[in-house]
């Protein structure tokens, strides 16, 4: 089973795919992935990130997934995973109050962080997940990360229903306007 760990930069996915990772689960990290493979459509300068190649990586995915016994989980953590063939999908989600001390710890600029705060609260890798496929919704909050990394095994356990929800932040940036 593929599973897609998304989500924001900040909320986590980094952190919790290395602690699933030292509790035994295969962990493939698409951004190493596809510097590692040159996977890139190119660069995109004003907004100074790669642009993956998804028809590409998701060629590598589908070869992967043919390998794997079904009836173990081999989660694929990064921006991208939910636009790729997976089984299922888990979103991290945080509120951007405290997704921006988040941000700064990782040490992005203003813009950056202003950036993903927007796309944060705006819900936007959560309504592309949910169009995708079958996705679950984790706020990490007030959660640390051994706790989002045991919801996330619960998902991947089938005991996730009630992280099958759309949360939603966008009352949280409208007092900035
Ligand atoms: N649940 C959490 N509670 C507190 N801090 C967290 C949590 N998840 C992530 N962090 C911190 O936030 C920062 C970004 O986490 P990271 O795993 O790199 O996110 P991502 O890979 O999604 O960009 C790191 O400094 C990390 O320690
Ligand atoms: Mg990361």
């Amino acid at each position: 089973m593929l599973v897609a760990l998304t989500g924001t930069p900040g909320t986590g996915k980094s952190s919790v795919a290395d602690t699933l990772g030292r509790r035994g689960f295969s962990i493939i990290d698409l951004n190493s992935l596809a510097h590692g493979l040159g996977l890139f459509k190119g660069y995109d300068e004003a907004r100074k990130c790669w642009l993956y190649d998804l028809e590409a990586i998701s060629e590598h995915v589908a070869a992967i997934k043919v390998e794997e016994s079904s009836d173990r989980a081999t989660i694929l953590e990064g921006l991208v995973s939910h636009l790729l063939p997976v089984d299922l999908i888990i979103v991290l989600r945080c509120r951007p109050s405290i997704l921006e001390g988040r941000l700064r710890a990782k040490g992005y600029d203003k813009e950056k962080i202003r950036e993903n705060l927007e796309a944060e609260a705006l819900n936007i890798l959560s309504q592309e997940s949910h169009d995708e496929g079958e996705a679950y919704e984790i706020d990490t909050t007030y959660m640390n990360i051994e706790e989002v990394a045991d919801s996330v095994e619960h998902i991947i356990r089938g005991d996730g229903a009630k992280y099958r929800k759309r949360l939603d932040f966008l009352e949280d940036v409208m007092s900035w306007y």
